[in-house]
């Protein structure tokens, strides 16, 4: 693994960093293999990379979008990453629908949601059962108590590593989630953080021991690249 960390000064300059890195990695990629695949996160850090990478011109009919996590909830919810995502970026871009790929969260249940978004992912990498196939940038987030994606400290989701898609558990709501060993099986692992909230949690995930399970982001440990992307008031005690 080839871990960097980056602390940026503020919010805007965190949002033109990570731009800059995906779009790198989307021209290798495109160079490389014709197509750009990103897992992408919800919450409130990434809408203004979204938003910028909206104002760009790109091959769009060659990048195809996944959710790292999703809530339960219908695709016009307000809660729905998909709605954000396609308010602040796919709505004002000419990317084929095909190349969208939600989770599908109108099914009877979430463990079905989670089946279904599994065999989705594997059609589309066309992978066999027992690989994980490598998304070229997974993007996340990570909350102020370590979660990332929806594996959420001391959840079930955190034991399941057979899988790709597991359901996620939020103070006993249902969420969809990549599963860790799939995002570890990414090209390129890039977090997001910004605000002095997250401090004290990214203390204990940089911490040489500490609980995973306390923990969960801790458990990212792609075999590519892992990216953390702070704002100066996230990395404060961390700078390299
Ligand atoms: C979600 C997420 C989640 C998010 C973190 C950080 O759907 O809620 O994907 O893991 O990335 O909670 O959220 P903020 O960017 O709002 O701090």
């Amino acid at each position: 693994m080839n871990k960097t960390v980056e602390v940026l000064p503020d919010q805007p300059a965190l949002v033109a960093r990570a731009l800059e890195l995906i779009l790198s990695k989307l021209e290798t990629a495109i160079e490389q293999r014709g197509r750009f695949t990103i897992a992408l996160s919800g919450g409130s850090t990434p809408k203004p990379l979204y938003e910028a990478i909206a104002n760009q011109k790109l091959p769009w009919d060659k990048i195809h979008i996944f959710w790292g996590d999703e809530r339960y909830v219908p695709p016009d919810h307000p809660d729905s990453n998909e709605l954000m995502t396609r308010r602040a970026w796919l709505d004002r871009v000419d990317i084929p629908a095909v190349n969208i790929h939600p989770v599908p969260t109108l099914l009877a249940n979430p463990e079905m949601a989670a089946a279904k978004y599994e065999q989705n992912l594997k059609e589309f990498f066309n992978s066999s059962g027992v690989e994980f196939p490598a998304l070229d940038v997974v993007l996340l987030g990570m909350g102020d108590d370590a979660h990332t994606a929806s594996l959420f400290p001391h959840t079930e989701a955190l034991k399941v590593r057979d899988r790709l898609v597991t359901v996620g558990n939020k103070d006993g709501n249902p969420r969809i989630t990549f599963t860790y060993p799939f995002i570890n099986a990414a090209s390129s692992v890039v977090f997001l953080v910004a605000g002095a909230n997250k401090r004290p949690a990214l203390a204990q995930v940089f911490a040489p021991v500490a609980d995973d399970f306390t923990y969960p982001s801790r458990l990212i440990q792609p075999q590519g690249e892992l990216w953390w992307l702070l704002d100066a008031a996230a990395g404060l005690e961390l700078q390299d």
